[in-house]
């Protein structure tokens, strides 16, 4: 059975999280998490699914303010190997909820173009036009919440 958790900035949960974006978001793309953004994630909402049986760290995501309204969903990750079981939908879903519980009425995010058609499965639309950062496509995304 797994759960959704938040989770806090600097704890040993937060660190394992860094290490599985890095591993499958950054590290493909040859790119680096460095120091210089952690103290930006002390005030963003970090979110992980974990595996009840064994403890283990299934996947996670990042909310970061934007203003009062508005807040950016950023860096969702699952776990290779718990990829295509639900996951994913699952944490978005919850990030939606507690984004709403705490006060923001719009989520917006930068979405690969490879995986646009996940976030349109959770209720998001594409706003304007695509546009393309380091050689990789992407399109913003929003979701009135
Ligand atoms: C994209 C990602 C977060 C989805 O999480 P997940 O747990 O695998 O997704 P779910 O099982 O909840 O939903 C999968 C469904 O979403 C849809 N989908 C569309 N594009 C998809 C894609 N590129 N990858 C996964 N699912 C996709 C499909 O309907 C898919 O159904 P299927 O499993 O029968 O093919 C996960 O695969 C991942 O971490 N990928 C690598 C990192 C990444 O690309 N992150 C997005 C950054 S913008």
């Amino acid at each position: 059975m797994r759960k959704m958790v938040d989770i806090d900035f600097g704890s040993s949960r937060y660190d394992e999280l860094v290490n599985l974006r890095y591993k499958i978001l950054l590290e493909p793309l040859g790119l680096k998490f460095l120091d210089y953004y952690r103290p930006k994630e002390a005030s963003y909402l970090h979110i992980a699914c974990i595996e009840q049986l064994d403890d283990k760290l299934l996947g996670g995501l990042i909310l970061a303010p934007v203003d009062n309204e508005e807040i950016r969903l950023m860096q969702v990750v699952v776990d290779e190997d718990f990829q295509h079981k639900g996951v994913g939908h699952e944490m978005v879903q919850y990030a939606l909820k507690r984004a709403k519980e705490v006060g923001y009425t719009r989520v917006v995010m930068h979405a690969m173009l490879s995986v646009v058609g996940f976030y349109e499965e959770l209720g998001f639309v594409q706003e304007g036009e695509l546009f393309d950062e380091g050689g990789i496509t992407f399109a913003r995304m929003v979701k009135s919440i």
